[in-house]
């Protein structure tokens, strides 16, 4: 790419306060998943450009957009490529190298980057991640197990009738009741409010964020576009956005034994459990429900993420280093100062595996986890600085070498802190309760990008 070229895809833009082209934007970047869910993720490797080239056409024509999307009646589709699956279609090395760095690497690439170090290391990643194998994630989400299954059949019919194309693996997903996920937490409450977007907001989401932080082509939060992958002839990054997916395993027999070990009686061990994330299990938040569980809260959408830090910056009801506090300081007084909503991402996060299982005390095997899935116009570069700065590390809130009590990989003798009057209480022995099984930068092209890509009209 030419510099005058590089320049151009930087500047080129539409003006500030343009409205989003609906019509073009994939549905997840904007919606979340229906509630409850059903659904499944399948990977897949071309293998020859023609043959990816033909299922993308083939897929196209399923792929909800966001001005389809305001009912979640019924199934639908999302697609997005690595960078090892946009080479594999023959695209020219100009359009390849106008890619961010970190995308284009991939993630096992980026390991070090991501503090992705021993049991959480590439070398231990399950096939097909880390062998540059994974080029097109679909995903299928859906309201219900029929039209979920009815999707699944049409989706495999059309896999299994392209040539040139291998799925190398298909991993079925969904909520547990009352939405749960692996651990038992109502999960995907609080997300970022995208300006400009169609999606219900939420008492709480705080002032929308520029549209340009986690869609291609409109001004960010800066005032202007982020950098756009592409050429002039070829916008391929228009209304595109950037995904991270991370594939977890979740210790949920050790999760329940440091409960009982450092919890005391039932209602300690819950609300041990609510100052690791900062909710209570029913969604309700600690800020609103400080002492007690309060069910009705904790589904209650126009209450459950209506708070801030303000009243709390001692951490007396939220501990500083909670997962959600860590995730999302909002207006924390942090030690580095920091714009928190420079590091948003859109989760759109699957469960999969058994129910969890407060008595299960010892491992029995069983696949259980959660695909985290977080969007953002550079949502690598979030990823990193998230793993950097506020999963493995606790200088931003004084907190030393401490880490995310839920995503953080422990070093022996590892620490979690409640500040608690007189005196803070640590407990010692905390341990990595999330390991990273494989995971994948993707790039999820608006829908006339991926028509073109799939050989139709752009
Ligand atoms: C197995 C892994 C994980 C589990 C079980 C988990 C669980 C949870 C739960 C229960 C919540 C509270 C519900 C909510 O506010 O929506 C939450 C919030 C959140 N998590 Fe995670 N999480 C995991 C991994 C991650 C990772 C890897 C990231 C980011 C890199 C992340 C980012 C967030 C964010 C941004 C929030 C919302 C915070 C807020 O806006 O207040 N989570 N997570």
């Amino acid at each position: 790419m030419s510099i005058l070229e590089k320049v151009k895809a930087l500047v080129h833009h539409e003006a500030p306060g343009a409205p989003l082209e609906l019509d073009d934007i994939q549905a997840t970047v904007l919606f979340d998943r229906p509630d409850p869910y059903f659904g499944t993720h399948v990977l897949l490797r071309f293998d020859s450009a023609a043959g990816g080239r033909a299922l993308l056409g083939s897929l196209a024509p399923h792929v909800r957009s966001a001005a389809d999307a305001r009912d979640n009646t019924e199934a639908w589709i999302a697609v997005a490529l690595s960078h090892a699956g946009l080479r594999a279609l023959a695209l020219d090395e100009a359009l390849l190298a106008s890619f961010p760095a970190a995308f284009s690497a991939g993630m096992a690439a980026r390991a070090d980057r991501l503090q992705d170090t021993g049991p959480n290391a590439p070398e231990t990643w399950e096939a097909p991640f880390a062998g540059g194998q994974v080029h097109l994630a679909v995903s299928i989400f859906a309201p219900d197990e029929a039209s979920w299954q009815a999707a699944m059949a049409t989706a495999r019919e059309q896999f299994a009738s392209m040539r040139d194309v291998t799925v190398l693996a298909s991993h079925d997903f969904g909520a547990q009741p009352d939405s749960r996920n692996a651990f038992g937490y109502r999960d995907n409450i609080s997300n970022p409010a995208i300006e400009g977007g169609t999606a219900d907001t939420w008492p709480g989401q705080g002032r929308p964020i520029k549209a340009g932080e986690f869609i291609l082509g409109y001004p960010g939060e800066a005032g202007v576009p982020l950098a756009q992958p592409g050429t002039e002839s070829e916008p391929l990054g228009r209304n595109g956005s950037y995904v991270v997916l991370r594939k977890y395993h979740t210790d949920v027999a050790g999760f329940n034994r440091f409960l009982r070990e450092h919890g005391g009686d039932a209602d300690g061990q819950e609300l041990l459990a609510a100052k690791l994330v900062g909710r209570w299990r029913s969604g309700a938040p600690l800020t609103l429900a400080p002492e007690r569980d309060d069910a009705a809260l904790g589904k209650d959408r126009q209450r459950n993420n209506d708070f801030t830090y303000e009243d709390d910056q001692e951490g007396l009801k939220v501990p500083h280093g909670c997962h959600m506090r860590r995730m999302n300081p909002r207006d924390s007084k942090l030690a580095i100062l920091t714009d928190v909503n420079l590091h948003r991402l859109s989760r759109r996060s699957t469960t999969f595996g058994p129910p969890y299982d407060p008595n299960l005390l010892e491992d029995d095997g069983a696949e259980r986890g959660l695909f985290f899935i977080g969007l953002s116009a550079k949502a690598a570069e979030t990823m990193e600085f998230m793993q950097q700065e506020w999963i493995n590390h606790g200088n931003f809130i004084d907190l030393g070498e401490e880490r995310d009590p839920l995503v953080g990989q422990q070093p022996d003798g590892a620490t979690f802190t409640l500040p608690e009057r007189p005196v803070r209480r640590r407990i010692h022995g905390i341990h990595s309760f999330c390991t990273l099984r494989g995971g994948e930068y993707l790039f999820m092209p608006g829908l006339r990008a991926l028509r073109r890509l799939g050989g139709l009209d752009g």
